[in-house]
């Protein structure tokens, strides 16, 4: 059979999510996509006055099924975007969804290497709906500092964690990390309107050295 994979669902996503988080639960962290209220709390950064004379460059890191992504190709449609994405099932589901999409299949680590083959200036806004796992030890440091080291100084880097895990050492471990390598971090309200309940870190005043 030839053509387009047929146009995903709602239901076809949180097929995705279920059969994904059965798989790897620790990576994948959730069952359900995030939900469009999310969405706009982690795009916000964006939708402020305009911050640069030109259209910016937006990384996503851990897309999934593109709850984030439809919401930042709606609010910026000539956006330059770079997804990341591990998971080869959730980056097929992307793809289908946004053919077209310039998406990494591999690990967020490889942020420095992506950006640098492509020759993109400093990034306005990276969007993270990465898991605590990916932030672990030395290797979570070291993706921070690669952030914070490529967002443009008016840039944002956004990260959401469900409310209920925002004071265990992990989510305690994060926000200090932010607060590291960024001059300011901003917790939003938690955002009722998801499953679970989240809140959104946005960093901002990046110091790429910690
Ligand atoms: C909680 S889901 C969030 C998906 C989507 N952003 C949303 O909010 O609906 C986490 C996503 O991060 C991806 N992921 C986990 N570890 C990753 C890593 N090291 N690099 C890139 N993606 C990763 C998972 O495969 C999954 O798609």
């Amino acid at each position: 059979m030839t053509g387009r994979p047929p146009m995903p669902t709602a239901a076809g996503e949180t097929r995705v999510f279920v059969r994904e988080f059965v798989r790897a639960p620790l990576r994948t962290a959730s069952v359900v996509p995030s939900s469009s209220a999310l969405a706009r709390r982690m795009i916000a950064p964006l939708l402020g006055p305009a911050r640069t004379s030109r259209l910016p460059v937006v990384v996503e890191l851990g897309p999934g099924t593109g709850s984030f992504t439809a919401a930042l190709r709606e609010a910026v449609p000539g956006m330059r975007y770079l997804g990341l994405e591990l998971n080869g099932a959730m980056a097929d589901h992307l793809a289908g969804r946004f053919p077209g999409i310039d998406l990494l299949r591999g690990p967020a680590s490889s942020l420095a290497r992506a950006l640098g083959q492509r020759g993109l200036p400093a990034v306005d806004l990276v969007v993270s709906g990465l898991p605590w796992q990916a932030f672990a030890g030395r290797a979570g440091t070291e993706l921070i500092g690669t952030i914070a080291g490529h967002l443009a100084p008016t840039g944002a880097y956004t990260q959401f964690t469900y409310s209920w895990s925002r004071w265990a050492p992990p989510g305690r471990r994060q926000h200090r990390e932010l607060r590291r390598f960024f001059g300011r971090v901003d917790v939003s309200p938690t955002v009722w309107r998801n499953v679970p309940p989240a809140v959104v870190y946005t960093a901002t005043l990046p110091r790429p050295t910690g």
